[in-house]
């Protein structure tokens, strides 16, 4: 069989889903959700849904949800592409915008999937080492020139530092770059600063922003993201490289009233940011240090002289029933990545590593 598949395929491992418990008595902080529910009228959506309409193909653009996303950030239809999560984004960029065998720019470290996607499309992947408190090297879009990239993937709030860049650095590095230039938004509802990089479509017109509904939403499980950019950005996604229907229709009819009940959502984010304050005191209290994040998230790092690694942590607390993220890469080797919970979620994860 394996003579069928592609030399790029064979030769590359796949992305490594976030794990999954085995009970739902696990606390899960290891994949950035959200831990309160998604609007009430999501449900109703669902309890009044007629089987029937199935019957039909959904819209094939889900143009009530890209009104609905277009309205709220004051741009037309036309900049607005709905997809398959974030994710779908991500994949319709590359086969979009780059032939197989040229580059793609990535920060290290980045969202794990990046690499894996450019791999399927057998593309060189360029990495840019942050520097030591995760900001940009100065050469970063010189370097991602010179190397003939032809798309760059930049996350902001970054993962997994949760690091915010300014508009006015996304501005620059836009107009500096050749290449197209992906702004990863997925973690964007959980900034407490003044930022909105969405009029930068309009300066730029290399600049395709990535929104999903997975994190601030509340809606992982839903898988529904969508991309914002100048028209002729997103029309050949649009017209020619999307799936001929990428949305089914119970996802865009959830999506719409999702959409609709942003300001549930955002209260829920604010829960979560004051949260965040608290679980990181509480790390702070324990020795762990741990930047301020502008995410759902906070990358922590063990103390000198802590009982256990940070892989040792990771396992001890599963044993308990707690999932926290660890990570191999040698820079983040001595630090684990939580997702904030729901407040007795938290307590209990502070809990258990004092009792460590
Ligand atoms: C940085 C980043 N970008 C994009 C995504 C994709 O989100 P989704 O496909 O769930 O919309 C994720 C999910 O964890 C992420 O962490």
């Amino acid at each position: 069989m394996m003579r069928y598949e592609r030399n790029n395929i064979k030769t590359m491992r796949g992305y490594v889903s976030g794990e999954q418990p085995e009970n739902d008595k696990s606390v899960k902080l290891n994949t950035n959700e959200n831990p309160y529910p998604p609007a009430p009228e999501i449900q109703q959506v669902i309890v009044n849904f007629d089987v029937k309409v199935l019957r039909r193909y959904p819209p094939a653009r889900a143009d009530k949800f890209r009104d609905l996303a277009a309205s709220l950030h004051k741009v037309d239809r036309h900049n607005i592409i709905a997809t398959r999560g974030g994710d779908e984004l991500l994949r319709l960029l590359i086969t979009t915008f780059v032939n197989p065998g040229e580059a793609i720019a990535m920060t290290d470290p980045t969202y794990s999937l990046y690499p894996v996607l450019a791999q399927i499309q057998d593309c060189p992947v360029v990495t840019v080492p942050l520097n030591e408190d995760w900001s940009l090297p100065n050469d970063f879009t010189e370097r991602i020139n010179k190397a003939d990239c032809k798309l760059t993937f930049l996350v902001n709030p970054h993962a997994p530092s949760g690091k915010l860049l300014d508009t006015d650095t996304l501005a620059c590095i836009a107009s500096e770059l050749d290449s197209v230039l992906l702004i990863d938004e997925a973690y964007v509802d959980f900034i407490d600063d003044d930022y909105d990089s969405i009029p930068l479509i309009f300066e730029q017109d290399n600049i395709v922003i990535l929104r999903t509904l997975s994190k601030g939403y509340s809606l992982a499980g839903l898988r529904f993201g969508y991309g914002i950019g100048a028209e002729p950005l997103i029309r050949p996604m649009l017209e020619k490289t999307r799936d001929s229907y990428n949305l089914d229709l119970i996802s865009q009819l959830i999506a719409e009233a999702a959409i609709s009940n942003h300001d549930y959502a955002m209260e829920n984010c604010r829960k979560v940011i004051a949260q965040r304050n608290t679980l990181r005191d509480s790390l702070l209290e324990l020795g762990f240090s741990c930047e301020a994040t502008q995410t759902n998230f906070l990358l922590a790092t063990i103390p000198t002289g802590f009982a256990c690694s940070a892989k040792q942590l990771y396992e001890e607390l599963k044993t308990q029933g707690i999932l926290i993220r660890y990570f191999s890469d040698p820079r983040l080797i001595n630090k684990v990545r939580i997702s904030i919970g729901l407040p007795e979620e938290n307590k209990k994860l502070i809990n258990s590593i004092k009792s460590l």
